[in-house]
């Protein structure tokens, strides 16, 4: 099985979404493919009603508390109530732009997991420490503070995105021998964390339907978050055609 994830980020007016959703559709999915597409928080109820048998909808952030004088957040509740069923959490521009702790991401994942929505818990290295070799040990400690005195059990259906922050929206990827070592590096932190795992790893940055075959086709990778990409139906569906199986 593949796990083919949308990230849409601020795209998309309404109409633009309706499109996608008409589009998206009309596409003969790949068999052994799960897609999902993260959306903007007014329209997953919408798009939820719509292509939620076909495709997972979700959405792109949570807020760390559950209710009370939050001004502009969302609580999982709410994102339960609308009917998403999956949520990343610590996407890089949201760790950059905004940012949200690894202590914030903890919390996050603690209210998805009392509403049963499935996280996508994102993790990579920026360019400053990937060309400091400090990928592992920024890893590591993303994992390890996100994960914090949770058990297994309280994460269980978790996904785990790698994304190098260098790879994010630029058009470079990275290798695919960098993408399975580094896949294999955060499945052995996830076992050591939480004992077992059979959690989900995917890769993201720049994924398209050009390089999709080449970037996701081996085994031990679970498939993509995509963002560009994944604005047009066609090509978000494309990504999982290419992949060889
Ligand atoms: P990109 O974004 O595919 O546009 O590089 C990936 C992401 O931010 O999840």
């Amino acid at each position: 099985m593949k796990y083919i994830f949308g990230n849409w980020k601020m795209n998309h007016t309404s109409t633009e979404a309706r499109q996608f959703v008409a589009e998206f559709k009309r596409q003969k999915l790949p068999q052994d493919t799960v897609f999902g597409i993260a959306v903007p928080f007014p329209y997953i109820k919408e798009i939820n009603k719509k292509l939620g048998k076909k495709c997972k909808i979700g959405a792109q952030n949570v807020s760390f508390a559950s209710k009370g004088a939050f001004t502009g957040e969302v609580s999982a509740e709410m994102l339960l109530d609308c009917g998403a069923s999956f949520c990343l959490v610590g996407h890089s521009e949201r760790r950059q732009l905004l940012g949200v702790t690894d202590q914030q991401i903890n919390q996050k994942l603690l209210q998805l997991k009392n509403f049963n929505i499935t996280p996508i818990l994102c993790v990579g290295e920026s360019c400053e420490e990937y060309k400091d070799n400090k990928t592992e040990e920024v890893l590591t400690r993303q994992l390890k503070e996100g994960l914090k005195g949770l058990k297994y059990a309280d994460v269980a259906g978790m996904i785990v995105a790698y994304e190098p922050v260098w790879a994010i929206g630029t058009g470079k990827t990275a290798s695919l021998r960098n993408i399975k070592r580094n896949l294999s590096f955060i499945r052995k932190a996830l076992v050591k964390i939480l004992g077992k795992h059979d959690i989900k790893v995917l890769y993201g940055g720049s994924v398209t339907e050009s390089n999709a075959e080449e970037l996701l086709s081996d085994s031990s990778v679970d498939g993509a978050l995509v963002g560009g990409a994944s604005l047009k139906a066609s090509s978000l569906v494309n990504i999982g055609r290419n992949i060889r199986r």
